[in-house]
């Protein structure tokens, strides 16, 4: 595997047609100058990428903004972009601020070929914490749930949780909290006479 296949985990902004701001996990790529985004269909982020022609990649240590936007909490404090319509996040550690430069179209998986108008660091990376890598692993999980089995789903969480007992601190404590509650409901609904 080469570098270029080596995908990142970031928190997404984009503009709705009303102004609004949208706000979601997403993988990406460089790509030699590029980023690269690979949203499925449908995808409102990628209509409004489509539409409005930019975007902000936020990277963010705060993994309740990935385990939030996986459990309806997508109102996380924005900031003015500097040089792109949009927002960024308050708490992103560095942001990049994208235009769409070509789209690579896929009736599955289209690719978002953008490249960077304006980067910034705001906060020092502070070290790997094992309990926010669990954290982003289990919103994966959450976000396949009706494609897992529920044993694995189980056990992966069951392995996940050693990370989170030794390493977590509250923030991490309480994403887990969230896509653990998640996936919990959802199996309660998919049990025999459960229901919403
Ligand atoms: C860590 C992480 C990475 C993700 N990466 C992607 C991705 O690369 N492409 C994608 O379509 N969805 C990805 N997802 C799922 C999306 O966040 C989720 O489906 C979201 O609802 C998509 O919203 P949209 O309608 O704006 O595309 C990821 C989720 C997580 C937790």
């Amino acid at each position: 595997m080469n570098s270029a296949q080596r995908i990142f985990e970031a928190i997404v902004t984009t503009r709705h047609a009303d102004g609004g701001i949208h706000t979601v996990p997403l993988g990406f790529r460089h790509e030699g100058d590029a980023v690269v985004l690979s949203p499925f269909r449908p995808s409102t982020t990628l209509d409004n990428i489509l539409r409005d022609r930019h975007a902000v990649l936020n990277l963010v240590d705060d993994v309740r903004i990935f385990a939030g936007c996986l459990t309806g909490r997508h109102d996380w404090p924005t900031e003015e972009a500097r040089d792109i319509p949009g927002r960024r996040l308050a708490g992103a550690l560095a942001h990049m601020e994208l235009r769409l430069d070509r789209v690579e179209d896929d009736p599955v998986r289209p690719r978002l070929i953008c490249l960077q108008v304006h980067a910034e660091t705001h906060a020092p990376f502070r070290g790997f914490n094992r309990a926010q890598a669990a954290v982003i692993e289990a919103c994966i999980l959450a976000s396949r749930l009706g494609l897992l089995a529920e044993d694995k789903i189980r056990s992966e969480i069951a392995y996940l949780a050693f990370a989170i007992v030794k390493t977590a601190g509250p923030e991490e404590l309480e994403a887990w909290g969230w896509v653990v509650g998640r996936i919990e409901d959802h199996f309660r609904l998919m049990a025999p006479g459960g229901s919403a």
